[in-house]
């Protein structure tokens, strides 16, 4: 069979890689794909965009494409799996109307409300003098996010409040991210730890994934500016089996089941972004309608069934019968970013690496890099997703490390604590 598989980051680089070791299936397509998937010896990189829908519907038709993939949110949000259903071509992503969960963060907020999914209080604003006042009745830490996309950059974390009023400002008034921030929500400021939960789901069943846990800011100790994630390991040894079952009642099921009383399916992967405070409660910061990146890669690293069966039975509405079985190791990713990443990084500077270190224990995920005569050049602000897996957290953490010595590009920047924060707890 054929694949398609549409995006150009670590996350498709590692959708791409484990979908070309199932036996079902003969070749796999990336559109654009990147310089990892271009490396590979059973996937072919296609030299369309993410957004050029009807381009990727001619392909697929052209191909007898058995599967397509939708990596990202934007063509998500876009209703490029409209598009590909129209067209009778078997797609596994939410449609245009589900995958508002992501692409509107008011729309997500009213829906946790109506349904009763645990979330943060909030309020929506499109006055800024509104919003000046809500922020100083509220008073700081506060937080402050962007209605629609922006690549994991719209949120501000503002433990002021003049930078509160600055994010507000900069939305509202500036157009920092265009129409996706003319509306803001402002939310109440959570404590705890960050987990992401991850599952697929074909409309009415639900397979869950391994947990992980994503470092969301730039810089060590969690300082700097939000990123789109520089690190991510699987499983989150806070998801115990207990909080598994919290999460799904609380939030997973009642999400699937709410978005089908108001008569939306919801079909593709539903990623909730979760704080976990110290009893144990759980507040949903997000959700996301495609899976994370980097948390993709640690968790398909970890994965032992075939992925390509479990979408195509997905897409078929029946995935009741499988289950994901998953190796008892711990992976762990280390994302290297460009300079100046995540402002306006710098590229087209080579990557060395002295080592061809793609094994069973690591590998090197590419994302926002080329291949042009031989060599590999960064294009992006996220590079590379350097994977490895051990018996243990720090064994994995370790090999990691030890890849990252080999690997050069001019300006890298790496944050060097990813998995510190479990490894401190004993885990
Ligand atoms: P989001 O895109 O909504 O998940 O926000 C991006 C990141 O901002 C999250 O992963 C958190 O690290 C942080 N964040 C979002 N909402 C809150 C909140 N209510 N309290 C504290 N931190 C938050
Ligand atoms: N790593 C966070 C995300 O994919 O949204």
């Amino acid at each position: 069979m054929k694949a398609l598989i549409i995006g150009n980051g670590g996350r498709e680089h590692a959708l791409a890689w484990k979908i070309e070791q199932s036996p079902l299936v003969e070749k796999v397509f990336v559109a654009p794909g990147n310089g990892g998937t271009a490396l590979e010896k059973k996937i072919e990189n296609i030299d369309i965009g993410i957004n050029d829908i009807n381009k990727l519907v001619l392909f697929a038709k052209k191909e007898k494409i058995d599967l397509t993939i939708i990596g990202p949110e934007v063509p998500l949000s876009k209703g490029i799996v409209d598009k590909f259903i129209e067209n009778k071509l078997k797609v596994f992503g939410p449609t245009k109307l589900a995958a508002q969960l992501e692409s509107s963060k008011d729309f997500s907020k009213k829906f946790m409300e109506r349904h009763k999914i645990p979330t943060a209080k909030y309020k929506t604003f499109t006055n800024i003098k509104d919003a000046h006042k809500y922020i100083n009745e509220e008073g700081a830490p506060i937080v402050i996010k962007a209605d629609g996309l922006a690549a994991g950059k719209g949120v501000v974390v503002a433990m002021t409040i003049p930078e509160a009023m600055d994010a507000v400002d900069s939305m509202l008034e500036d157009n920092l991210f265009g129409d996706a921030g003319a509306r803001v929500v402002i939310e109440e400021f959570l404590i705890g730890e960050e987990v992401s939960f991850i599952v697929m789901c074909d409309g009415n069943s639900i397979l869950p994934l391994a947990s992980s846990q994503d470092y969301k800011r730039l810089l060590d100790l969690d300082l700097g500016p939000n990123t789109g994630g520089m690190g991510a390991y699987s499983p989150a040894p806070i998801v115990t089996q207990k909080l598994h079952k919290i999460i799904m009642d609380e939030v997973i099921h009642p999400t699937i089941e709410g978005m089908k009383k108001d008569g939306v399916e919801f079909t593709g992967f539903l990623y909730a972004g979760l704080m976990i405070d110290k009893e144990n409660n759980i507040k949903t910061l997000e959700f996301n309608c495609r899976m994370g990146d980097p948390e993709t890669q640690p968790i398909l690293f970890r994965l032992k069934s075939d992925l390509f069966e479990i979408l195509l039975a997905a897409s078929n509405k029946n995935i009741k019968d499988y289950e994901a079985k998953w190796d008892n190791s711990s992976a762990i990713t280390i994302v290297c970013a460009s300079e100046n990443y995540p402002n306006q990084p710098k590229i087209n500077d080579e990557i060395f690496n002295n080592n061809n270190n793609n094994n069973n224990n690591s590998y090197i995920f590419h994302a926002g890099t080329a291949l042009k005569n031989n060599k590999i050049y960064t294009t992006g602000g996220r590079v590379l997703g350097v994977t490895a897996k051990g018996d243990s957290l720090k064994l994995a953490q370790e090999r990691a490390y030890d890849l990252i010595k080999d690997i050069k590009f001019k300006g890298m920047q790496y944050r060097t604590d990813i998995g510190q924060k479990a490894l401190k707890k004993g885990h």
